[in-house]
């Protein structure tokens, strides 16, 4: 375990996720506090901040310090600003975006390297987030399994979240690309992932962008797949963040995928993301 001496680091499950204190995220923060609180990141894939007063502009500069802003390919429609993703949830709404597991955007032929997410209104229970350690469900797979999953790769696609085909903007607030012209984008990565920075195998799958393996059907891989579904998320390896107004998390979108809960019902959540590119 790293010993900080610019943040205070505190784990808030055995599997991955810590609360960071003593920082104020919208200040002028030096290199080495910038430092740990990338070394908290890769230690624990998911960092949690609270009580933080963060303009977009500070968001977005807080977010360069880790590297360029990711351009989401389907999200600010009509927005000026296209680095900024709002996720917006009201009453009435049938459905939430990100409400499965997933990492982000993995469909893009570099996924983002993470994200930053900053509650503006949450209701005062519901709407957690869910996290699970990709770590740990690779390390737990059967030798076999590994051995099995080496060397493949899985399709991704974005053909289930946007697109006119998908329908989800009846269901949302959140709105995304759904005009004629769109197009999917579809890439291939590898089942097993290594980690550019920690150097760790993880698993690189997720039920909402991944496809099928690559020379396999959808049918012939669908097994395979949704063993790997069910066994990312096992209870052992996640962790849970109940939000505040003002509560940041910032994950590692290459180790780690994430949930939103849909159990806000009848209140409203509104949320601000940047991604970090890949
Ligand atoms: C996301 O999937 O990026 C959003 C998660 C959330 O709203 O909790």
């Amino acid at each position: 375990m790293t010993v900080y001496e610019r943040i205070r680091v505190e784990p808030i499950s055995g599997a991955l996720g810590a609360e960071i204190s003593g920082v104020d995220v919208a200040g002028e923060l030096d290199a080495a506090t910038i430092g740990e609180i990338r070394q908290a990141l890769l230690e624990h894939l998911v960092i949690f901040f609270r009580d933080q007063e963060l303009s977009v502009a500070r968001h977005k500069s807080f977010t360069r310090r880790f590297g360029d802003i990711f351009v989401h390919p389907n999200y600010q429609l009509g927005q000026e600003d296209k680095e900024m993703v709002y996720l917006l949830r009201r009453p009435g709404d049938t459905s939430v975006a990100g409400e499965k597991w997933h990492a982000d955007t993995t469909m893009t032929a570099t996924p983002p390297m993470g994200a930053i997410l900053h509650a503006l209104k949450v209701a005062e229970y519901g709407g957690d987030t869910l996290f699970a350690n990709q770590y740990l469900a690779y390390e737990a797979l059967s030798d076999g399994m590994k051995e099995m999953l080496d060397g493949l790769k899985a399709v991704h696609s974005d053909i289930r979240v946007a697109g006119p085909q998908s329908d989800v903007n009846a269901k949302r607030s959140s709105q995304v690309r759904d005009d004629a012209n769109w197009r999917p984008t579809v890439n291939a990565h590898p089942i097993v992932s290594v980690h550019p920075e920690t150097v760790r195998k993880c698993l690189f799958v997720n039920p909402v962008y991944t496809m099928h393996i690559e020379g396999m059907t959808e049918a012939e891989s669908g097994p395979i797949l949704n063993f790997l579904y069910d066994h990312q998320c096992r209870p052992e390896f996640t962790c849970r963040f109940g939000w505040k107004p003002g509560s940041i998390a910032f994950w590692d979108n290459r180790c780690t995928v994430h949930l939103a809960v849909h159990d806000v019902f009848d209140r409203v959540r509104h949320m601000q993301r940047t991604q970090i590119a890949g």
